[in-house]
């Protein structure tokens, strides 16, 4: 059987990379494309000393101003995973028309590209933020996307649009994976998120027990039994894990464009989350609670899995104990991430 190529944007990035190493270890070839705006070089050199040079190509190119029809015209791509985008929540309230810039106008380029090659299959990342508020839990697949809860959100909602009308037309065929909250490194810790701070929780607490950064603690009272937000903590490998399976699928002739929830379909408290770290890591750090809720902060979000299980027989495989102790070896290996 030929090996697969596949183009991933945004590899550089945290779950990026961790996603290319799973697809070289399962022996996909990859052609990785990263204006390295947010992301990091070193862990693509990292991927091309564990696999060989010929089975990962990287371009430093941006989705809006480089031109990526020679990348089509030179690699023979079959499938595109893309990742790239800004992320950061609270940026894309300040700066809207930067996330809408980037990741829309991002989205469409690349298809544009895809579309002139002939290349008509695309794994996108969305994220649970294009529900808004949960009408009811756990959030399935067809709960309303009426209002996502940032510009931020807003954006993936638009790309979701975009891809949906290619994929009418028949120009694309598309795999929607809805993340809820990402978190953890490789296992051996070699791969993980260098965002400093991160926007996650576990990872920044992870961050302040080890004494790496002050961790304050950024939710206001909602209402759950302990007053703080409940999110669905869903590991990085897993959800690279999920990709391959969503590669897999779409690679057959006779899938259709689907949509799928990555979370656990469990739920956990911030409290609950930092208490979990301490236990971890035997630190009883100081937490400082933040006075202000960020934007769009939702009480509780937990992802239905049902479908993906059925679909793509995904399962989530780690704990979160698991992702915590990855990201202890993680922060320990390298206190800073990556710096280049
Ligand atoms: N981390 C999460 O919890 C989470 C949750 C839901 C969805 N997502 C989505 O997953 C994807 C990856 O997230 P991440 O946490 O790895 O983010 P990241 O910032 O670590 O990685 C994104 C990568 O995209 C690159 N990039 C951005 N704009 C680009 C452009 N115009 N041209 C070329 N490269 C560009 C950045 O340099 C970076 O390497 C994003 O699309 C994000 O919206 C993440």
């Amino acid at each position: 059987m030929m090996t697969k190529k596949i183009l991933v944007t945004g590899a550089g990035g945290y779950i990026g990379s961790i996603t290319t190493d799973l697809l070289l270890q399962r022996g996909f070839n990859v052609v990785a494309v990263d204006n390295f705006s947010k992301g990091y070089k070193s862990p693509l050199v990292y991927l091309q000393n564990k696999y060989g040079k010929n089975k990962l190509i990287w371009y430093q190119k941006d989705l809006i101003k480089d031109n990526l029809e020679d990348i089509f015209k030179k690699e023979k791509i079959e499938l595109i995973i893309h990742f790239a985008a800004l992320c950061n929540v609270g940026e894309s309230w300040d700066n809207p028309e930067l996330y809408f810039g980037n990741n829309v106008v991002g989205l469409q380029k690349l298809a544009e590209a895809a579309i002139k090659a002939k290349v008509d299959k695309i794994i996108f990342s969305s994220t649970c933020a294009v529900y808004g508020d949960a009408k009811y839990l756990p959030i399935d697949e067809d709960h309303p996307l009426a209002n996502p809860s940032s510009p931020y959100g807003a954006t993936k909602k638009m790309c979701e649009e975009i891809l949906n009308w290619y994929s009418k037309t028949g120009a694309m065929k598309y795999v929607f994976l809805r993340y809820f909250n990402v978190t953890g490194a490789t296992a051996d810790g070699s791969l993980g998120d260098s965002k400093n701070p991160s926007f996650h929780l576990i990872q920044n607490a992870v961050r302040g027990a080890l004494g790496l950064a002050p961790f304050e603690l950024n939710y206001a009272s909602v209402n759950t039994p302990d007053g703080s937000p409940i999110r669905d903590y869903v590991n990085v490998v897993d959800l690279a894990e999920a990709h391959i399976k969503a590669a897999d699928y779409l690679l057959k002739d006779d899938s259709e464009s689907n949509i799928f929830n990555l979370g656990t379909g469990a739920g956990n408290s911030v409290l609950e989350i930092v208490s979990l770290v301490k236990e971890k890591t035997g630190v009883d750090f100081e937490v400082n609670p933040a006075k202000d809720r960020r934007k769009g902060e939702a009480d509780k979000m937990i992802a239905d899995i049902t479908k993906i299980g059925k679909v793509l027989d995904w399962k989530p495989t780690h704990t979160l104990e698991q992702s915590i102790e990855s990201l202890i070896k993680w922060y320990k290996k390298y206190p800073k991430g990556w710096n280049n």
